[in-house]
């Protein structure tokens, strides 16, 4: 036995020993009765998105902290977080429990079974209430200079398994046990989702020729998912997980001339170094590979046997992720953008309603085929404050087979070149969604935009109103009637950045504590808006940022727009993941790429690296991590 980061004992069976035999009692007695009545209501009773905003006013009880620059994690007089389950971590899968090794000499089949790197999107979903539930969580991406034990020094096909097995999805099965959070280990819903996890195609792509590979003739089957950014859940209990940024994971060769692979960027090399000793990654050999990327992952985390699909009605982007709405018909609307320079916001509106659990089914399963029929739609902000949702559907409009929009298969694999024939507002990088399910509104943060009307690009628009915007903002649409509206009205909610230190032309407008670059928003039950942030090291207290401090989490009461920094994170890292559970008392976030390098290629002992955190000086190397965030008195979060 060992001890597990959190302290608590794990047994450190090798990569496919059999199950050891340390269960505790409650767990032993789950799986006695499978999924059971306790899982089924669980999941079955969850609100789903929907945010409660109760009656009343709703209150901020912190006191900000002052923004920071420093490699320590700040929260406010009153709160504790505490590192939890960071890169490395054994999951607990019944397949073994590989213990974390500090100088990153684990191997790639060990990897495949501990916490991945880079953690994200995240959603907690209760087993037991607030007491025991499924965390899931995204790992965007790794840095292949921290996650190999001498660094890029060589390169080789271990090393590319290790990167592949460091990218996805972790279900962990996490318990409170007297005040303290714990993962139970081992469990049998705790799993990997790697680079090489088989994921089946759902929807109108499924099968389409553009789909079809040498290894996957049928082009209903990829293997794996990666750099899964944010991650939404839906209200049948399943975890929506968006591939962001799938184009540099490909090679392009020298002289990339098809217009399709263009458009959707397409590189000669690839940043992540796969395609040198894994030909699925080199798109001269393999063309369409690259087409089976760019889509949103459902995944029954109650079922850990299920396969995850990829809902190609929900469209091809660099996704950031997926929100749902429910209209008044009881039908999904899910709202996606992506985070890519002059690109969309989009939302699919289902054909069918949301079942309820069911002969047999759980809520899950009765509703599997729900997010692969439906309406997609791009967005349209109009310089008078309403917008419109352009259809993109087959045959319509400009979206001719002669226009290469022969089926709706085309239209959603080409959903960019679809939204460009359409007229869509080319945004300044969607990033996270939050909806207001009771006032029909949604808000999307969009994180900078440096190339806003730069040389060639598209100059400044009524939605993206900044040149060269590098604070980003957020904006605000609330739908004509319900959800599937087919038009809106819109708002800026907030310009970041600090008024003191900008361009006459960029000024910001921020009530309350600076911020810059958005990127995470969670709108949570009491009407408090969760924004997180993601400014790259490299600007961090420098010019316009110099007030600014490095990246943060704040709180605005929805009420005042009052805004209030909550968190600041050590030094160079991300703050990302937001999830709560159902009392309100626990909030689980995500601290990414603690000491990441401009390069984020360096060596692990490069003196740029010089975040110790987690695991302080002697740890050996920074890890991106989850934390736990209580109040010392127990309270709900934020008051
Ligand atoms: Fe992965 Fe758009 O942040
Ligand atoms: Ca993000
Ligand atoms: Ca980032
Ligand atoms: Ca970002």
């Amino acid at each position: 036995m060992g001890k597990g980061f959190d302290g608590t004992e794990i047994s450190n069976v090798s990569v496919g020993a059999a199950l050891p035999h340390d269960f505790d009692a409650g767990r032993r007695v789950l799986l006695k009765g499978g999924l059971g009545a306790a899982m089924a209501a669980a999941f079955g009773g969850m609100s789903g998105c929907s945010t409660l905003l109760s009656g009343g006013a709703v209150k901020i009880g912190f006191k900000g902290i002052a923004a920071s620059l420093s490699d320590a994690l700040i929260v406010p007089d009153g709160y504790t977080a505490t590192p939890f389950m960071p890169w490395g971590e054994p999951v607990g899968a019944l397949a073994g429990m590989p213990a974390w090794k500090s100088d990153a000499s684990n191997t790639a089949a060990e990897q495949a079974l501990q916490m991945g790197m880079h953690h994200d999107g995240m959603h907690y979903f209760p087993i037991d209430g607030s007491k025991r539930g499924l965390l899931v969580m995204n790992h965007e991406y790794v840095d292949d200079g921290l996650l190999h034990a001498d660094g890029m020094k060589t390169w080789s096909l271990e090393k590319v398994r290790k990167s592949q097995a460091s990218h996805g999805i972790s279900v962990i099965e996490i318990e409170d046990k007297n005040g303290q959070w714990h993962a139970v280990r081992p469990s049998r819903f705790a799993r990997r989702i790697t680079a090489n996890t088989p994921i089946k195609v759902g929807g109108p792509a499924a099968g389409n020729a553009m789909m079809k590979t040498a290894a996957d003739p049928s082009g209903t089957t990829v293997l794996g998912t990666f750099n899964n950014c944010a991650a939404g859940m839906t209200p049948w209990g399943t975890y929506l997980s968006g591939e962001e940024n799938f184009r540099f994971y490909f090679a392009g060769g020298e002289n990339i001339t098809d217009p399709h692979m263009k458009r959707w960027g397409l590189n000669k090399g690839a940043f992540f170094r796969w395609p040198e000793h894994d030909e699925r990654f080199d798109a001269i050999k393999n063309p369409n590979e690259i087409n089976r990327f760019g889509w949103v992952v459902e995944l029954d985390p109650a079922d850990p046997n299920s396969i995850p699909v990829k809902r190609t009605a929900l469209g091809r982007a660099a996704h950031e992720g997926a929100w749902v709405a429910i209209t008044k018909d009881n039908r999904a609307v899910v709202y996606s953008g992506e985070d890519a320079r002059f690109e969309y916001i989009y939302k699919f509106v289902s054909r069918d309603k949301i079942r309820e659990a069911g002969n047999g089914l759980t809520k899950a399963q009765a509703n599997s085929e729900l997010l692969d029929h439906g309406t997609l739609y791009v967005a349209r902000f109009d310089a008078d404050g309403r917008g419109r949702w352009l259809p993109l559907v087959a045959g319509v409009g400009p979206l001719t087979a002669a226009n290469g929009f022969a089926s709706t298969g085309d239209v959603v694999i080409k959903a960019r070149q679809a939204s460009d024939a359409l007229g869509g507002t080319k945004m300044d990088r969607p990033e996270w969604i939050a909806i207001d399910q009771a006032r029909g509104e949604v808000y999307c943060t969009l994180t900078n935009n440096s190339q806003r009307g730069v040389d060639d690009n598209p100059g400044v628009d009524a939605a993206n109103p900044r040149a060269r915007n590098n604070m980003g903002h957020i904006i605000k649409w609330k739908e004509d009637n319900d959800f599937d509206a087919l038009s809106f009205s819109w708002s800026h909610w907030v310009l970041a950045g600090d008024p003191a230190n900008q361009r006459a032309d960029a000024k910001g407008n921020i009530r309350g504590d600076l911020f810059a670059c958005p990127d995470g928003l969670t709108l949570d039950d009491r009407g408090i808006m969760w924004i997180q942030t993601d400014a790259a090291a490299a600007e961090m207290g420098k010019g316009e940022f110099q007030n600014i401090g490095g990246n943060q989490m704040l709180a605005c009461d929805l009420a005042t727009g009052d805004i209030r920094r909550f968190l600041a994170g050590p030094a160079n890292c991300e703050i990302t993941g937001c999830t709560f559970t159902p009392d309100g008392r626990t909030m689980f976030v995500n601290i990414q790429h603690p000491g990441e390098t401009p390069s984020e290629r360096g060596d692990p002992s490069d003196p740029m690296r010089f975040s110790k955190w987690p695991d302080g000086a002697s740890g050996g190397r920074p890890r991106s991590s989850t934390l736990v965030i209580r109040k010392v008195d127990g309270g709900v979060i934020g008051t």
